[in-house]
This record gives structure tokens, C-alpha cells and sequence, in this order.
């Protein structure tokens, strides 16, 4: 107790006071660099925490931007960070800065979850070769995929029957279509990764999403900020653990079904899917020590895969449903293009979109107006840049706000209202819009992309031949404004789904 007296009180805080000053100097240094990007001043310590509401961020981003222009920076404790708005920024930085700006941020509480040098996953994995390799890996089995029996589009094809075959049990009672929808996209991330689906009621893909919601709850929370900033504090024992519960089950679940798939291969057959393809490679690398293919990055691999390739797959076509709810009359347009381009009994094809302007121009909008992830995924800089004159430090995150850029309102028409026209010309024929990137752009966007696009056209057009989607008698007619929280979900509703 001697020690915490009176006398020595005084003193010992303020050589606390003073050492965490210094520190506090030594990382705001980058901000008195010449042509840094403005921003508000720092706290100290917290730095702009505060000031930052990060339950919904995008009221006190829009003050910040309005102030400080479309390029401006932030610190999250000692992390210094850049928000890039707008296309002409954003692009910059993404697309013509691509190698000095593709590396990404730590994130030490992954090391929890089995995240190492050699096993980076893809998502969160360093700009190198581990993830150069693993990246041409996913999509070269995603460009390949007649590994197995069947072709992606055919799996994706035969979800959708099941999918509508699930809605017509609804007997066109009220209902929520979120889960129905998770499962079928889950089942083509299984598919690919496992070359199997699972019935929606088995208790597996239940207990697979359920961990997965617990998962993006975990990732949301504010104290994830700070540790992510102060990577010391996951020092404090149990906290990592404590903070990253759910993941740490997902990832079991991930180690059950892979395991299930090492037991039952033939090494006398051809890969079956992505896991087969992935192990091919790992007996390949044997006594290589530096090659990412190996057991613990399968492993983060596949995570990988199902978390960024499920739920913005699942909320986005939960928009779809949603907007055509709130526009009968574009609905009605899509059922008209459906019957004509396939009719009632043929399966929608990729093919098709060739003769379908209006739906594909649709499902664009869906993805520009949903605005799903309006952040993106943080980048960092490998080296020292510049994007609009600014300076950007080697070792800055960036934040490339894209919804800035799905809602520019130099580019679009109407930028908060839906509407198709935005991808149709004059005769009624598709265009392609630069400022159309939901899946991000550069050398880290999303890998997924043709995945998504082929989901999102065949999911929505199956459901479409089969149904007419409407808002539940008496019920108030939903809103179409986000929940914000990582992903943007539409608010919960329900929908009536009668077979025509
Ligand atoms: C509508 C659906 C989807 C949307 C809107 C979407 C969007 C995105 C975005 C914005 C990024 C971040 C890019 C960046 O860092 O700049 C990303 C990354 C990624 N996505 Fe998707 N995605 C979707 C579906 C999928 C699917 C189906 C898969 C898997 C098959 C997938 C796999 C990935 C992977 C692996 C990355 C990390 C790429 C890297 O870091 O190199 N995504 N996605
Ligand atoms: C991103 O852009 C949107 C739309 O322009 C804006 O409302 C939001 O505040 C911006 N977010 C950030 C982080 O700058």
C-alpha cells in the first residue's frame, strides 16, 4: 500500500500523464505531414473515438465530410486512418493506386481464431504472396468449377428449386423470408466448398447460421474497435476469447465438415470440390515450408468463404424481395420479361440475361439502392501515396466509403430513390455504370463476383416465374430504409408469396 500513498500519488500520475502524452505525440506525427488529409483534432488517447458514433456511423461521417471534403482523416486511438468519398477518390486510390493500396489492416484478435503467417485466409490476409496464391486458388476452382459432377450454375439452379419449393410451403401465409434465403445461399457456398447442401431443416445449417448471426454481432461491437486499435489490451486474459465466442464455434463447425470431406476422399478420383482441390495442393506443397496451402489456412479458407460470401448474398436478394413488394409495378415488368424471354416451365439460365435488359438492369439497382457495404472492407497503404493531392502515409487504413459512390449524386439521377432507369438507356437496353461497384474495385475486390451475379439473376428470376410477391393484407407497408450495422439488412418484414 506504501506505494499508492499520498507522496508518491502526485508524482507517479504525472509521470503516467507525461509518457502517455509522448506516446500520444509519437502517433500523431503523420498529421503534421505536408498535405495530409484535414480531419478533426484528436483526444488524446481515444483520438477521434468519440466522436464517431460507430452504431451508426453515417451521421457524424456526413458532418465530417462536409466539413472536411471528400478526403479526410481520422485516428482510431493510434491508427491513422483516411475516408475516401466519392468516385474520383475512391477509384484513385482503388483502381490506379492498386499496389500501393491493397494491403490490409491487422487485426491481432484473429490470431485467436487461428489466424498466423501461414495461414491468412483471403479476406483479412497481408498483401502477399499467401494471399496471392490463395486468391488465384478461390478463383480459379470458382472459373473451374466442373471439378466435381456438376457445374456451378446447375447447383445454383437446383437451390433455387428447392428455394421455391420452400416459399410454396408458406402457402401464401405471411412470413419473413430472411431465413429461407440464408439457408439457399449457404447451401451454394457447401456446394462449393464441400460439394454438398443440406436439407433447411437440418439441425447443421441451423446451427451454422445461428453461430454465424452471433459471429457478426461479435464483430460489431465497439470494444472490438478499441482492442483492434490497441492490440496490447488482448493481453488481459479470457478477453479474446470472451469477445470472439461465436467465431470461435463457427470455426469448429468449418473443422467437422471439412474433416467429414478428408475422410471421405478418393485420391484416385478427381477433386470434388474446392476442399479436394485445396488438399491436392497441400500434399503438392509438402516440405515446402513457405507455401499457404495447409491444413490451418484450408481451414480460414473456407470461413472465409462462407462469411463473405453468405449473408451479403442472402440480404441482398431479401432487398430484391423487399423493393419488388414496394414496386409492383417494376415486378409486374420482370414477370412480363420472364415470361416472355423463358416462360413458365423452362429454368431461368445465365444465358437469358442476354435477352433480359430490365431484369438485370433491376437486380443492378437492387445492388446500388441496398448499398449493402457501404464501408467496404478497410484497406491499408503498402507505401506512401497520393490520392486528389492528398498525402497518405505508408501504413494508413483507408476506408473507402462506397456508398458514396452508389449514391453520388454527380453520377446518378436519383441517387436515394430506386429506379432501374438508372442502367437503361433510351431504347430500353442495358448500360453499364462505372460508378456501380458493390463488390468494390481494384486487385482486392471481391473474388466472389461472379458467384453473386449468378445467384442474384437466377435466385431472383426463379422466384419471380413462380411467384407474385405483395405486402400481407393489413399489414403497413414496409419501409426501404436500411438497418445499419456492418452490413446494411432491410428492416425485418414479411411478404406473401402466391404461386401464379
Ligand atoms: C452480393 C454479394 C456480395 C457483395 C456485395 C460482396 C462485396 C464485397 C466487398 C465490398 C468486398 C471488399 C473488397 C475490398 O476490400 O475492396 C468483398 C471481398 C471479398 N468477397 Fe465479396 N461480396 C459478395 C459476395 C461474395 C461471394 C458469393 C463470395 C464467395 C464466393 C465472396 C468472397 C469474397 C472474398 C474472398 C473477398 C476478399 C477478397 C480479398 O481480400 O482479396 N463475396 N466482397
Ligand atoms: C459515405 O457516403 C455517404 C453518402 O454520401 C454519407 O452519407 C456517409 O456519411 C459517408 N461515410 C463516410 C464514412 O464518410
Amino acid at each position: 500500500m506504501g506505494l499508492l500513498s499520498g507522496d508518491t500519488l502526485g508524482p507517479l500520475a504525472v509521470a503516467v500523464l507525461i509518457f502517455l502524452l509522448l506516446l500520444d505525440l509519437m502517433h500523431r506525427r503523420s498529421r503534421w505531414a505536408p498535405r495530409y488529409p484535414p480531419g478533426p483534432t484528436p483526444l488524446l488517447v481515444l483520438g477521434n473515438l468519440l466522436q464517431v458514433d460507430f452504431e451508426d456511423p453515417r451521421l457524424s461521417f456526413n458532418q465530417l465530410r462536409r466539413r472536411f471534403g471528400n478526403v479526410f482523416s481520422l485516428q482510431q486511438v493510434w491508427t491513422p486512418v483516411v475516408v475516401l468519398n466519392g468516385l474520383a477518390a475512391v477509384r484513385e486510390a482503388l483502381v490506379y493506386r492498386s499496389q500501393d493500396t491493397s494491403d490490409r489492416p491487422p487485426q491481432a484478435i484473429y490470431e485467436h481464431l487461428g489466424f498466423g503467417p501461414r495461414a491468412e485466409g483471403v479476406i483479412l490476409a497481408r498483401y502477399g504472396k499467401a494471399w496471392r496464391e490463395q486468391r488465384r486458388f478461390s478463383l480459379s476452382t470458382l472459373r473451374n468449377f466442373g471439378l466435381g459432377k456438376k457445374s456451378l450454375e446447375q447447383w445454383v439452379t437446383e437451390e433455387a428449386s428447392c428455394l421455391c419449393a420452400a416459399f410454396a410451403d408458406q402457402a401464401g401465409h405471411p412470413f419473413s423470408p430472411m431465413e429461407l434465403l440464408n439457408k439457399a445461399v449457404s447451401n451454394v457456398i457447401a456446394s462449393l466448398t464441400f460439394g454438398c447442401r443440406f436439407e433447411y431443416k437440418d439441425p447443421r445449417i441451423v446451427k451454422l447460421l445461428d453461430v454465424m448471426e452471433d459471429g457478426l454481432k461479435e464483430e460489431m461491437k465497439i470494444v472490438r474497435q478499441v482492442v483492434e486499435a490497441v492490440p496490447m489490451l488482448l493481453r488481459i486474459p479470457g478477453l479474446a476469447a470472451k469477445l470472439i465466442r461465436g467465431q470461435k464455434v463457427f470455426m469448429t463447425l468449418i473443422d467437422e465438415l471439412i474433416t467429414e470431406q478428408k475422410m471421405t476422399r478418393d485420391p484416385t478420383q478427381p477433386p470434388r470440390h474446392l476442399t479436394d482441390a485445396f488438399l491436392d495442393e497441400v500434399k503438392e506443397a509438402k516440405g515446402n515450408p513457405e507455401s499457404s496451402f495447409n491444413d490451418e489456412n484450408l481451414r480460414m479458407v473456407v470461413a472465409d468463404l462462407f462469411s463473405a460470401g453468405m449473408v451479403t448474398t442472402s440480404t441482398t436478394l431479401a432487398w430484391a424481395l423487399l423493393l419488388m413488394i414496394l414496386h409492383p409495378d417494376v415486378q409486374r415488368r420482370v414477370q412480363q420479361e420472364i415470361d416472355e424471354v423463358i416462360g413458365k416451365v423452362r429454368r431461368p439460365e445465365m444465358g437469358d440475361q442476354a435477352l433480359m435488359p430490365f431484369t438485370v438492369a433491376v437486380v443492378h439497382e437492387v445492388q446500388r439502392f441496398a448499398d449493402i457495404a457501404p464501408l467496404g472492407v478497410p484497406h491499408m497503404t503498402s507505401r506512401d501515396i497520393e490520392v486528389q493531392g492528398f498525402h497518405i502515409p505508408k501504413g494508413t487504413t483507408l476506408i473507402t466509403n462506397l456508398s458514396s459512390v452508389l449514391k453520388d449524386e454527380t453520377v446518378w439521377e436519383k441517387p436515394f430513390c430506386f429506379h432501374p432507369e438508372h442502367f437503361l438507356d433510351a431504347q430500353g437496353r442495358f448500360v453499364k455504370q462505372e460508378a456501380f461497384i458493390p463488390f468494390s474495385a481494384g486487385r482486392r475486390a471481391c473474388l466472389g463476383e461472379p458467384l453473386a451475379r449468378m445467384e442474384l439473376f437466377l435466385f431472383f428470376t426463379s422466384l419471380l416465374q413462380h411467384f407474385s410477391f405483395s405486402v400481407p393484407a393489413g399489414q403497413p407497408r414496409p419501409s426501404d430504409h436500411g438497418v445499419f450495422a456492418f452490413l446494411v439488412t432491410p428492416p425485418p418484414y414479411q411478404l406473401c408469396a402466391v404461386p401464379h
